[in-house]
């Protein structure tokens, strides 16, 4: 061979050996096959497809508000609760020197951010999808929703749980890992009252709540998060076209679910939601959560319209934002 002839061998040789190289660097897998295949996760994803619904919000935004943002300087917030912290401040600054604001390194240090909303919805019963809810890196769930017995069903893990306190009737220990963040969703100042006495063991308050919020709940403070009033701003506003500006009582207003959802689109890069959707509204016998028997009659007088939010969810389908594993 020509000298020019074994230039363009060694050429190839080496491209071959690049080739080789980048693919087995690029591709865990190859060595370590990893048996169970998770859903193809795109970063960045979530937030692209979102951003048709929500337009350019601010991905600066912290997910649980923090201490430094209302003590040194302080965050103006346009709205009173549950779309801003106008006025309750001085409770809420209270609740974050005894809370924390962190988001776990687990899920901080991942490259892509797999998340599963589990709603409460009666579809789930008999689902069989706990395994493959287990299987998410982030598992959020809503309010009281039972873990324990229905496993098979809704899965095990919880990375965050979101309440507010008329909704926290669970025990925190046993429908919980113990490293699960309790996220507090705050529609009023009271609530923030609330969760003070509860977990520095103050004089309990009774009174301004629609439903007595439990007295005794045995969680470690630094599990307790406070959800950014930003994300139900942007779920009434963006999803449900609701007023900012409304009359003292707040006529409607997102469910946890809905919250839920929008909070997902934030911190993840892939969001699947199961559990989510209600029965027809002239389908009265129907129950409406996998673990307790109660009908649409329920949601009377709650602020929700479940119709409304069907539209939005059906949406947010429809653009590929979210994925759903039960039949909407
Ligand atoms: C969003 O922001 C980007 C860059 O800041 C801008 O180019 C784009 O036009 C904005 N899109 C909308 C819908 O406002
Ligand atoms: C779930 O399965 C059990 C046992 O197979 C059955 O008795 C029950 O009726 C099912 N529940 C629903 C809601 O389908
Ligand atoms: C709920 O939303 C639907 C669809 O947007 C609307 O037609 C209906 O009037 C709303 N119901 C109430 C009680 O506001
Ligand atoms: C998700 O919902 C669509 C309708 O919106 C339905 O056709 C599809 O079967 C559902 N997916 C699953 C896995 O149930």
């Amino acid at each position: 061979m020509r000298p020019a002839g074994w230039k363009l061998l060694a050429m190839l040789a080496l491209v071959l050996v690049v080739m080789v190289w980048y693919s087995i660097s690029r591709e865990d897998s190859f060595y370590f096959p990893i048996p169970e295949k998770k859903e193809p996760c795109f970063q960045g994803e979530a937030e692209r497809k979102a951003s048709k619904l929500f337009g350019n919000y601010s991905r600066d935004q912290p997910i649980f508000l923090q201490m430094k943002d209302y003590f040194w300087v302080k965050t103006p917030s346009a709205y009173e609760l549950p779309y801003g912290t106008k006025g309750s401040e001085d409770l809420l600054l209270r609740v974050l020197a005894i809370t924390s604001y962190s988001i776990p390194e687990s899920i901080q240090s991942l490259k892509c951010r797999r998340c599963v909303v589990v709603g409460n919805g009666h579809r789930l019963r008999n689902s069989s999808l706990g395994d493959a809810i287990n299987k998410y890196d982030v598992v959020i769930r809503l309010n009281n929703a039972p873990v324990a017995g229905y496993e098979g069903d809704v899965g095990s893990k919880t990375t965050m749980r979101l309440f507010y306190p008329e909704s926290a009737h669970f025990n925190p220990k046993v429908e919980n890992n113990p490293d699960t963040l309790l996220v507090l969703v705050a529609f009023k100042a009271m609530d923030f009252h609330w969760i003070e006495t509860i977990l520095s063991d103050k004089k309990r308050v009774r009174k301004g709540f629609w439903k007595q919020p439990p007295l005794i709940w045995d969680v470690n403070p630094r599990q307790v998060r406070i959800l950014n009033p930003f994300f139900m701003e942007i779920a009434a506003d963006k999803l449900l076209n609701l007023p900012m500006k409304q009359p003292r009582k707040i006529k409607q207003k997102p469910t946890t679910g809905l919250l839920a959802i929008t909070l997902a689109l934030h911190l993840c890069d892939l969001v699947h939601i199961a559990g989510f959707g209600y029965p027809d509204a002239h389908n009265r016998k129907q129950t409406i959560h996998y673990y307790e028997q109660i009908t649409l009659k329920s949601m009377a007088g709650s602020g929700h319209n479940v119709s409304q939010e069907a539209l939005a969810i059906k949406r947010m389908l429809e653009i590929g934002a979210v994925k759903n594993l039960t039949f909407f």
